[in-house]
């Protein structure tokens, strides 16, 4: 039976919400597990279909893995299976970081080819040059990364752009090799640091986690840990660019605020009175928003997952923005379905145009992804009349009780079975 959301547009949103751990980042601190034989627990895990996935996938290679809300426990055996190539694989983008761990621990990994966001052109070649420079040989073949070493040694590498993926995977194998890998342009990313942490607390030894240049010392082996993981940035985002759209007064508590330095900014810019709290934020704002510009670029510039966001926002400003996305051409993909909600907004190559509207009109629209369909959704909310958001299973793979905390913020949103 499929699900779609209608959301009842006009009311401004007001209350607090609390964010849990990461997707990005609990589902490479999973494949992070691998690394350790014995069981390591994992906290403050988001309750979303990605995790589950992620756990069939660490099953096949041989581990035992139980969820019991937010806890996560893998317990990892001395021998793993080299081959992911699970149904699972293909159901998420974070399958990918298994390539780095099982190189690390088995000198061996056949991996298939992840799935995840249709955002654009996903390739793995700085993933795969990593593990070349590592002293791995590497190739694709029937749809899986194949990589296999003797021994992998340390190198100085150099990322031709800082990959959140490439980083994590290069990071992971070079725990366990032999000598000192520099990885320069490295991803800096708050999630990176996350793994990081977690990697030094099982015994790695990394210098320059949080700046571009990570310097990993190998060790022998390390040894299975507990982490708490970090609060969802992204999703404490979604709610912030809410409460602007809304004209509403949203705390988000749970998400450090200086991950979101810029992104507040921002929001500050459009006209928001932003607070910032210990542990999280407080969002208000009384008149309607200003336009304003957006670059998406790898941390800590704006992120690009929330670009959606940044197009909802625009569509209902007072004023022209243009947003310019840097990483993922697909993902203007979003703006076909804004159009249908009344936005005025146009793309030309990497940039859109976005003429802000007094007020969207409601329609029928379909999420594409993650952020584009809790995008909608918030477009939604400045529509009038009844929005209808399908294929929400998107939303729901990154957005741990969606529904549940927009209605305790107010909204009108119902689900519906058809
Ligand atoms: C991760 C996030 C995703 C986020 C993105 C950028 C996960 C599961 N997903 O994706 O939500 O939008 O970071 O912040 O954590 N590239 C190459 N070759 C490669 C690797 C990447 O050309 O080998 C390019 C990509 O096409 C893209 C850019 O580099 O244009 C950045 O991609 P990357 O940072 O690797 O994103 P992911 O790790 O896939």
């Amino acid at each position: 039976m499929s699900e779609h959301f209608r959301v009842h547009g006009g009311g401004r949103l007001v209350g607090e919400v609390a964010v849990v751990g990461a997707k990005n980042s609990v589902l490479k601190l999973m494949a992070a597990a691998l690394l350790a034989e014995g069981t390591t627990t994992i906290t403050n895990c988001p309750e979303i279909l990605d995790v589950p996935l992620m756990a069939d996938v660490l099953r096949s290679l041989g581990c035992e893995v139980a969820i019991e809300g937010r806890v996560v426990t893998i317990t990892t055996p001395k021998e793993l299976n080299h081959r992911a190539d699970s149904e699972a694989m293909g159901k998420l983008r974070a399958s990918v970081c298994v390539l780095g761990p099982l190189v690390g621990r088995c000198k061996r990994a056949v991996v298939a080819l992840p799935g995840g966001d249709a955002i654009g052109n996903r390739p793995l070649d700085m993933h795969q040059n990593g593990l070349r420079k590592l002293g791995a040989h590497s190739e694709i073949e029937h749809g899986c990364v194949i990589a296999e070493a003797e021994g992998l040694h340390g190198a100085q590498i150099w990322l031709d752009f800082p990959s959140v993926g490439a980083t994590e995977n290069i990071l992971m194998a070079a725990v366990l090799a032999n000598g000192t890998t520099v990885i320069d342009n490295a991803a800096r990313e708050p999630e990176i640091v996350d793994i990081c942490v977690m990697l030094q607390q099982m015994g790695a030894k990394i210098e320059g986690a949080g700046t571009s240049t990570l310097t990993v010392h190998g060790v022998e082996s390390l040894q299975p840990t507990e982490h708490r993981v970090i609060g969802d940035r992204i999703v404490g985002a979604t709610w912030a660019f809410a409460a602007v759209m809304t004209r509403g007064d949203i705390t988000v508590r749970g998400v450090d605020p200086h991950h979101l330095d810029l992104v507040l900014e921002k929001l500050r810019m459009a006209g928001a009175d932003v607070t910032t709290l210990d542990d999280g934020f407080r969002v208000v704002q009384t008149d309607r928003p200003r336009s304003v510009d957006f670059v998406t670029l790898p941390y800590p510039g704006f992120a690009t997952d929330l670009q959606p966001f940044a197009i909802a926002l625009s569509s209902v400003s007072d004023g022209t923005s243009m947003i310019t996305e840097n990483l993922f051409e697909a993902r203007f993909r979003f703006i076909e379905e804004m159009v249908r909600l009344g936005a005025d907004a146009r793309t030309d190559g990497h940039h859109a145009v976005v003429r802000g509207v007094e007020r969207l009109s409601s329609a029928p629209v379909w999420a594409s992804d993650i952020r584009a369909g809790a995008g909608l959704v918030l477009a939604g909310l400045c529509a009038d009349g009844a929005t209808e958001v399908y294929e929400i299973f998107h939303i729901e793979r990154g957005y741990p009780g969606f529904v549940e905390n927009l209605r305790k913020l107010g909204a009108t949103v119902e689900r519906v079975s058809a």
